[in-house]
């Protein structure tokens, strides 16, 4: 293999899917996993199989779906995990099995209260018991970075001889500066007997808002693995952003040697499907996939666009799949000219898909004057992360005004059953989620409400934002429509079919009232 390729390994479903607001139920899984299969990433991690029911399926559905993808499954260092992961991945073509264990002094006191010598036959013992069931094994140093350094290489160096093929030093708690990053991978190179065998790996989190920059300083420092996720969703404040690694290594040719075989042009679809899906919307200015990324508005800058579009843009919108779009869509569009947009807009949907979104299109215009491209974007979020819900809107009405107190009316759809509530409250939103409160119990706290218009102008659409937290669980919704309100009750919904799924995961079921109260 070239010594300049740099494998991505993804963790969007595991690290990814971990962390609060993101989580996913299978379907999503597989919608998001498509995605990376296009995108071409080298390895696959698709959860912690032993962690839930939940888990275990996706990392078996996972590899049912992979062609080439490898498909791995993260474990700790016992025979329960690593057995539990080999019976879900044994449906793949290629996977690998992915065991770790913290090497820190602070991890290994009071997390594990084992001494060095009992990690030390951990890593033997997990290593080679997981190299019964394949070769490719990789091993992890958790809290890796702020190990001890003479330590960490005699733990890499049981590692590689019980037989792991790809070593990883993660930046778990996201502590480290670049060049110290890259000086331990240096030095490991130096220190540990036959470590030009094996795969160096960079896993890095985002504390410090440094993940991506630790990421590529690593790979200079020796690593070939870089480990990260779609939209550096993960853990806190996150794990490394893929995109930005793989455009970042791309656009700086000129002084990083090094390339991925990632196709770029689908970074802004798997982007926006993962936003879709997870309800976690990325922040305008985020770099490759945010809604400004590429916009140009001051005057200076729109003036030097048009001379040489050099002069303010580094990278081609279309390299990560933004086309610049021709087609202006209006209400006297059909269905072909609409899925050419979505083609054109980075999307790649299948036909169900687009005959639904096509239909609410055909609503909105009727709507809306203009249609510009972020109308379109919010609408095929909401069609994605409404599609399988338990719970849906059929009907809302609310009386407002300053006057008096509103009065609101809500009907939904709960597994086909129709159930409905009159409520009045504070104010119009509160009298909206009273009223779905009142037909959905559960104990869920408002920890955010947040508005935004999608475009300019009066008739512009709505998108909320809502997080709820119900116990330890946290979840996110989004949802636009032309009028605030829609959007509201959409996004609250959204948000409480998410924590139907995360409750289902651990057995404790929604206590529905389908008492009918006017
Ligand atoms: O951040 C970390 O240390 C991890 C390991 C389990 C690989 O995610
Ligand atoms: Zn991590």
């Amino acid at each position: 293999m070239d010594n300049n390729k740099i494998k991505i390994f993804d963790t969007t479903l595991r690290d990814g899917e971990q962390s609060p607001g993101c989580s996913m139920n299978l379907e999503e899984k597989l919608k998001v996993f498509e995605t990376l299969q296009s995108l071409n990433v080298d390895i696959v991690e698709a959860g912690f199989a032993i962690a839930s029911e939940g888990d275990f399926e996706a990392v078996k559905e996972v590899s049912k779906l992979a062609k080439d993808t490898i498909v791995c499954s993260l474990a700790r260092a016992n025979k329960t995990d690593i057995e539990r992961a080999n019976e879900a991945l044994s449906f793949a073509k290629n996977f690998r099995i992915h065991t770790f264990i913290a090497t820190s002094e602070l991890h290994m006191k009071y997390k594990l209260q084992m001494n060095r010598e009992d990690v030390l036959q951990k890593i033997k013992d997990s290593v080679s018991y997981a190299r019964n069931y394949t070769n490719d094994v990789e091993w992890s140093a958790e809290d890796g970075s702020r190990s001890d350094f003479q330590f960490l290489c005699k733990c890499i160096d049981v590692a590689i001889k019980a037989g792991a093929k790809t070593i990883n030093i993660p930046d778990t708690v996201g502590y480290c500066m670049p060049l110290e990053y890259q000086d331990i991978f240096k030095k490991i190179k130096n220190n540990v007997d036959n470590i030009d065998n094996v795969t160096l790996s960079v896993h890095c989190h985002n504390d410090l808002g440094l993940a991506v920059a630790n990421s590529i300083s690593g790979i200079e420092g020796g690593a070939r693995q870089v480990e990260c996720t779609i939209n550096g969703i993960g853990e806190r404040a996150g794990n490394a952003s893929m995109e930005e690694i793989v455009m970042a290594i791309k656009t700086r040719k000129d002084i990083l040697p090094y390339f991925t075989d990632i196709n770029t042009k689908h970074i802004i679809n798997a982007s926006r499907v993962l936003s879709a899906v997870t309800s976690f919307t990325v922040q305008p200015n985020k770099a490759i996939v945010g809604a400004n990324a590429f916009a140009h508005e001051s005057g200076i800058h729109q003036d030097g666009m048009l001379k040489h579009n050099r002069t303010y843009e580094i990278m081609n919108p279309e390299a990560v799949g933004l086309n610049k779009s021709k087609l202006v869509l209006g209400k006297h569009s059909g269905r072909h000219a609409f899925k050419q947009k979505l083609n054109e807009m980075g999307y790649s949907l299948g036909d169900n898909f687009i005959n639904e979104a096509f239909k609410n299109f055909k609503k909105l215009c009727d709507k809306k004057k203009e249609i510009f491209d972020k109308d379109i974007i919010a609408l095929v979020d909401n069609e994605v992360s409404q599609q399988d819900d338990l719970i849906k809107l059929l009907l809302l009405e609310v009386t407002c005004g300053s006057t008096r107190n509103p009065l609101v009316k809500v009907i939904l759809d709960y597994k086909g059953k129709e159930i409905e509530k009159s409520n009045s409250g504070n104010g119009p939103v509160d009298s909206i989620f009273n009223c779905i409160n009142g037909l959905i119990n559960n104990n869920a706290k408002l920890e955010l409400f947040l508005i935004n218009a999608i475009t300019k102008g009066t008739d512009a659409q709505a998108e909320v934002s809502v997080r709820l937290k119900e116990n330890d669980i946290s979840v996110s919704g989004t949802a636009s429509d032309t009028d605030t309100m829609v959007a509201s009750a959409k996004a609250y919904i959204t948000a409480l079919n998410k924590l139907i799924m995360k409750r289902k995961k651990r057995n404790v079921g929604l206590n529905l009232s389908t008492k009918k109260i006017n």
